[in-house]
């Protein structure tokens, strides 16, 4: 079977090497047809590479060749994977993408678009890279109510936090070895301030409760206010920092979603997930806690679940794969801070009594070096607006939220 490629970057190129080594293999999975690249379709020039021959710049020659019937798109970016994405399904053309950008956007549009035109859209590259996640929520869960859903979705962020934790390196110089590892971009903000872990959350809740949720109804807070002082006390603790993203069951027309750094308890899973390594932690009622863990990003890892959706979308040639997601609507996601209880870890300026009057018997942390005025604590279960309130005379250094997963 003729297939495109749309995006020769990191994974673009990794989708088409994937699809070359493991030929016979494909061929065997797909019972009987080989995948073969026809057309990758970039503006760039890339002089030398053994595939010049199928570059394009236009991307009618993808879209007007009848024999191409899967197309990858790993471009990344809203547009203009968008409108190609569009008409490749509109055409008939199934569309598997890693770009999780698009789908967290526009991922009800596609796959209404797909449900008309009776081709698939299939994103499992788009959260975890390479670690199974969509195909596992969408079918081998399906049976399950999910009550609530914790994930590490983000492997630079992960990376920065473990090198502070594991090695009591500050943010600024965990920020630079992610950078100069090549986990981290030039410019970090999507991965440290959370974006990119909210687009996660944004495709995972989607499935997971059936109702689209949108990147602006995410409460999404990143990693640049966590320090070696909050890492020490939580380590007295036997807690690690984590950046979450967390998605709750309230009702059926109501849900939580928020993306925030999170107090994580030794004995949790997720806890012992480190470096750039990711893992989703689904609560279902009928199956209990499952744990997907592996390979967040990286060339081969995503590559392999980008050809894993081309080799399932070359099964389903005009047969539907149901994801059985629709429209959402601006209230379905809850105000979480004023909504759900939790404990909190505060750091402040303050001394123990300070803290009794006002919240009773808390659990004190210490660290080394702690300034005599300076308390770290974990509170009972409140909400967020609940502590903001009974902070608001106390020189606060820092909340985080204490995760139940
Ligand atoms: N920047 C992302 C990460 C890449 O660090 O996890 C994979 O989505």
């Amino acid at each position: 079977m003729k297939v495109a490629v749309m995006g020769y970057g990191t994974v673009g190129s990794g989708v088409v090497e994937v699809i070359e080594s493991h030929s016979e293999l494909i061929g065997k999975r797909t019972g009987g047809e080989r995948l073969e690249v026809k057309h990758i379709l970039d503006l760039r020039d890339f002089p030398g590479d053994a595939h010049e021959k199928l570059f394009t710049k236009d991307f009618n020659d993808i879209l007007n060749d009848d024999e191409v019937k899967v197309v990858a798109e790993t471009m990344g970016g809203v547009e203009p994977a968008f409108t190609f994405t569009m008409k490749l399904l509109q055409a008939g053309k199934s569309v598997v993408t890693s770009n999780k950008e698009l789908v967290a956007q526009k991922g009800l549009e596609l796959l209404g678009e797909a449900e008309k035109s009776g081709a698939n859209y299939l994103f499992e590259a788009s959260v975890g890279g390479g670690i199974p996640i969509i195909r596992p929520m969408s079918q081998c869960l399906a049976a399950n109510n999910i009550e609530g859903v914790a994930g590490i979705l983000n492997g630079t962020t992960n990376f920065i936090l473990t090198r502070m934790i594991e090695d009591d390196m500050d943010f600024a110089d965990a920020l630079k070895l992610a950078q100069d590892n090549g986990y981290a971009e030039k410019d970090p903000t999507a991965d440290i301030e959370g974006f990119d872990a909210c687009r996660k959350v944004c495709i995972l809740a989607s499935l997971a409760f059936g109702k689209h949720v949108y990147p602006n109804q995410v409460s999404t807070e990143g990693i640049t206010n966590i320090t070696l002082e909050d890492v020490s006390y939580l380590h007295s603790a036997n807690c690690v920092i984590k950046l979450l993203g967390q998605i709750k069951y309230i009702s059926d027309d109501k849900i939580a979603a928020f993306v925030s750094p999170a107090v994580v308890q030794h004995g949790s899973q997720l806890a012992y997930v480190n470096g750039v390594f990711n893992a989703i932690l689904v609560r279902g009622d009928a199956v209990g806690d499952v744990c997907f863990y592996g390979p967040g990003a990286g060339k081969l890892p995503t590559a392999s679940a980008v050809v894993a959706d081309m080799v399932d979308a070359a099964k389903h040639i005009n047969r539907k794969k149901i994801f059985g997601w629709g429209a959402g609507s601006e209230d379905y996601v809850v105000d979480y801070k004023s909504t759900l209880e939790m404990p909190f870890y505060v750091r402040a300026k303050a001394d123990e009594n300070e803290i009794k009057e006002l919240f009773g018997e808390v659990q004190f942390l210490s660290r080394h070096d702690q300034p005599s005025d300076e308390v770290a604590f974990i509170t009972d279960k409140m909400t967020e607006n609940a502590l903001t309130a009974k902070l608001s005379g106390v020189n606060t250094l820092n909340t985080i939220k204490v995760t139940n997963y």
